[in-house]
């Protein structure tokens, strides 16, 4: 990356989390001017979709086939979060909803136990604070569990924020900012040789989730994909989601628990359950039959809910990396960057993610962990 006598003017495309923390860092922060490209409304995408939690254990520490490092990001990400939300809320005015969300991961079957032990022990290694439950203690933390847990692991030191706050917050920051413009036509990106323009800036950063890889090029009066500058974008697949919400109530849980790939997260007066994972599938409606599986399996979790009214069903979409881990930094064409792919993890990794590419297109050293996550590098070995 070439050094500037003064700041880059950066492009980015893309407003969901990851492009508007990125214009946050860059503008707000480090006093770049960024123009963020979207024709959709800012913030509306997988960001408004999500559940909050800012749990690294979970979705980072046990999956089969994910990056080596990717554990180690997300620790990073939910590292510097309280600093982020402490500083997004002074300057936007907006109560994001941060805070400590202890979480409770309980096993109803076999399999389940060994996972959370498997996790445990990686939580062991990291010295993140957990302890072990036997089914007493489960139930004792948390009586609306099925009393036919079978063992339980406590994370004290879970972190949750409401998304849909901090997008929000995110976009009346920057809203008002001199050195940020929001545009909502498609980003006007010519190929000029081998190189990339978009007239008025010095860099772009391709930050669409997963719809990074149809970002268009106009090309002696043609349109082709992003992907012909950058082969790895096409890697970037979608992962579909469905959710649910419904009514708090005697038989709900008072903290955030998990149990296998279900989620149940106390918020606002509901309890929002998640999530299906569905590859290839870009779906803007719920379906009924799939809403139907995650209640029946939220209240063989939590009996209680079996009667608890729903009040929201939505959908959304992931962007997720053959290794579930994102791309962030300079791709193979100079001055065309890229953060995107952050699967099931864009809401934790939204500042770091933010810090990584800023270093990068200032021509700050962002570190080996960074480098880590390179779109150039070689996809880790499914286990
Ligand atoms: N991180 C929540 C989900 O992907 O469902």
């Amino acid at each position: 990356m070439a050094l500037f006598g003064s700041l880059p003017r950066i492009a980015i495309i893309g407003a969901g989390i990851i492009g508007l923390s990125a214009a946050y860092e860059l503008a707000v922060r480090r006093g770049a001017r960024v123009s963020i490209f979207d024709t959709r409304p800012p913030g509306r995408g997988a960001s408004w979709a999500a559940a909050g939690m800012l749990a690294p254990a979970f979705e980072a520490a046990d999956e089969p086939g994910q990056h080596t490092r990717l554990f180690e990001l997300c620790l990073h990400g939910a590292a510097i979060w309280p600093d982020f939300a402490e500083d997004l809320s002074a300057r936007s005015g907006i109560d994001i909803g941060f805070s400590r969300a202890p979480c409770l991961a309980v096993a109803l079957g076999a399999n389940e136990a060994i996972r959370l032990g498997r996790i445990s022990a990686r939580l062991g290694g990291a010295r993140i604070e957990h302890a072990a439950l036997t089914p007493d203690e489960v139930l004792r933390r948390e009586p609306a569990i099925s009393p036919g847990v079978l063992s339980g692991l406590e994370l004290p030191s879970d972190l949750r924020v409401n998304n849909r706050q901090v997008v929000d917050a995110l976009i009346a920051a920057l809203r008002t900012h001199p050195k940020v413009k929001f545009v909502s036509d498609r980003a006007p990106l010519r190929a000029v040789g081998s190189q990339l323009r978009l007239e008025g800036h010095d860099i772009i950063l391709a930050a669409a989730g997963w719809e990074t890889a149809i970002i268009k090029v106009e090309e002696q009066g043609q349109l082709f994909s992003l992907v012909n500058w950058e082969t790895a974008l096409d890697d970037i697949d979608c992962y579909g989601g469905q959710m649910l919400s419904v009514a708090d109530g005697a038989g709900a849980p008072k903290r955030v628990v998990r149990s296998g790939h279900v989620y149940l997260v106390p918020r606002e007066g509901r309890i929002v359950i998640g999530a299906t994972v569905e590859p290839d599938r870009v779906m803007d409606e719920p379906e009924e039959a799939a809403i139907e599986a995650l209640r029946l399996e939220a209240i063989r979790i939590c009996p209680g809910l079996a009667d608890a009214p729903v009040l929201e069903r939505w959908a959304g979409v992931r962007p997720g990396t053959p290794d579930q881990a994102p791309f962030i930094g300079e791709t193979s064409t100079p001055g065309l960057f890229v953060a995107a792919g952050h699967f099931r993890n864009g809401i934790l990794l939204a500042p770091m993610t933010a810090r990584i590419v800023a270093d990068q297109i200032l021509g700050k050293d962002a570190g080996d962990l960074a480098g880590a996550f390179s779109v150039r590098r070689t996809y880790a070995a499914t286990a």
